[in-house]
């Protein structure tokens, strides 16, 4: 038997992608990558000299359960700097990355068969995760009208009992955010109606119009989950954090202590440092400013003119239907015929994501300056290639 357990995990394409993209560049052709949603500059000077004291004064063992004290006072001083939220840091847990919060929350917060609505489009492993515990996702088609974000509206379109609402603000794959008033009224919503309402803030930080709104500052009663990955350039160190309910701190400290013992040490102690230096992450977030103000400039021009509105993170989603209905065969071709490594919408929208490419941009304006160079004169981005 293939799969004894029965579960339906989709592969994520972005990685397929991937794959193909650095069998490319070992054979000697140029890459540029747009495929991954990964900062191209380090983690943070402070950080990394921090973590080079730590191993020679720290014991890199095994952590308190919830994280360090030292890191969970720093997240939690940083809700008063950055925001001007008073967050106790009783209230934080420190994560292996943001996908180990989501376990811990999906865990605590739901019994088995919930129902937990997604955004559709939006980021794959939240389905993925829910469905490995045996929770329900329950995809919310959403469109540009409402900027690719739920609405109550559209949640009330939804039938049957819901148990929670998971949102990004700034999303994946579309970069749209939702603007506090909006947000107010989804909280609402979910505390109307007895949903726990988690709000996933990865892309905090990394916003070119508006800051985006913690739903901290509207309520006591979400799950907020963040991490070092995007903003602070530490994907690989894993290491997150969320701030959750005073209540449900004992129940998630059980869990944690059983499925991780501890969030990783020599990260715990690096990322103390993390908030130090705000203007080394605000430089970063200059660059990704100038890719995204040259994409929104030159891709309409070479046909690619339905965007969403990218407010924040570093993606821009595109609307290819003019060129193809199989986003997955157009990025194969794309990387083929230019080197240029993008993702297809499928991994994103199950449903309509054929339609769809999303663009990374963030790594460096060279790159992306050299990708739409290629793209200018790939003909399968000519108006009637279909
Ligand atoms: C919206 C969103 N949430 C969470 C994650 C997971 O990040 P990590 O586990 O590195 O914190 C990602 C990664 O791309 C993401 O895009």
């Amino acid at each position: 038997m293939t799969n004894p357990s029965g579960r339906e995990i989709s592969p994520f394409i972005a990685m397929e992608v991937l794959k193909a993209a650095n069998q490319r560049e070992q054979a000697g052709d140029p890459v540029f990558h747009m495929e991954v949603g990964q900062p191209g500059t380090p983690a943070p000077k402070k950080v990394i000299a921090a973590a080079k004291a730590a191993l020679d004064t720290q014991q890199i063992g095994y952590t308190d359960a919830l994280g360090i004290p030292p890191l969970r006072a720093a997240i939690a001083r940083h809700y008063h700097d950055f925001y001007g939220v008073e967050v106790s840091p009783s209230r934080v847990v420190v994560t292996t990355g943001s996908s180990g919060g989501f376990l811990l929350t999906f865990l605590a917060a739901f019994k088995k068969g919930a129902r937990i609505v997604l955004a559709e489009p939006g980021y794959p492993a939240y389905r993925n995760i829910l469905s490995s515990l045996d929770l329900d996702a329950v995809g919310l088609p959403c469109h540009a009208e409402t900027n690719f974000q739920p609405t109550p509206e559209l949640l009330a379109t939804l039938d049957g009992p819901l148990d929670g609402l998971l949102v990004a603000s700034p999303s994946n794959p579309t970069g749209t955010m939702i603007k506090r008033g909006e947000l107010a009224a989804l909280i609402d919503y979910c505390r109307d109606r007895g949903m726990q309402f988690i709000s996933d803030e990865i892309y905090h930080g990394i916003c070119y119009n508006e800051p985006a709104t913690t739903a901290l500052k509207l309520t006591d009663d979400a799950i907020v989950i963040n991490s070092f990955s995007k903003f602070f350039c530490m994907t690989g160190w894993r290491l997150g954090w969320m701030v959750v309910p005073e209540k449900m701190i004992g129940l998630i400290e059980k869990i944690a202590q059983n499925l991780f013992i501890s969030p990783p040490a020599l990260s715990q102690y690096a990322a103390i440092a993390a908030f130090d230096d705000m203007a080394e992450m605000d430089a970063n977030v200059k660059v990704y400013a100038r890719n995204r103000e040259l994409l929104l400039s030159e891709l309409p021009k070479i046909g690619l003119d339905r965007l969403a509105s990218a407010d924040g993170a570093f993606y821009l989603y595109a609307d290819v239907r003019d060129f193809t209905n199989d986003a997955v065969d157009f990025c194969t071709r794309m990387l083929a015929e230019t080197g240029v490594a993008a993702t297809p919408g499928l991994d994103f929208d199950p449903h309509r994501g054929n339609g769809y490419v999303r663009f990374s941009f963030a790594g460096s304006t060279a790159t992306i300056e050299a990708a739409i160079e290629q793209l200018k004169s790939w003909p399968s981005l000519k108006k009637g290639s279909r």
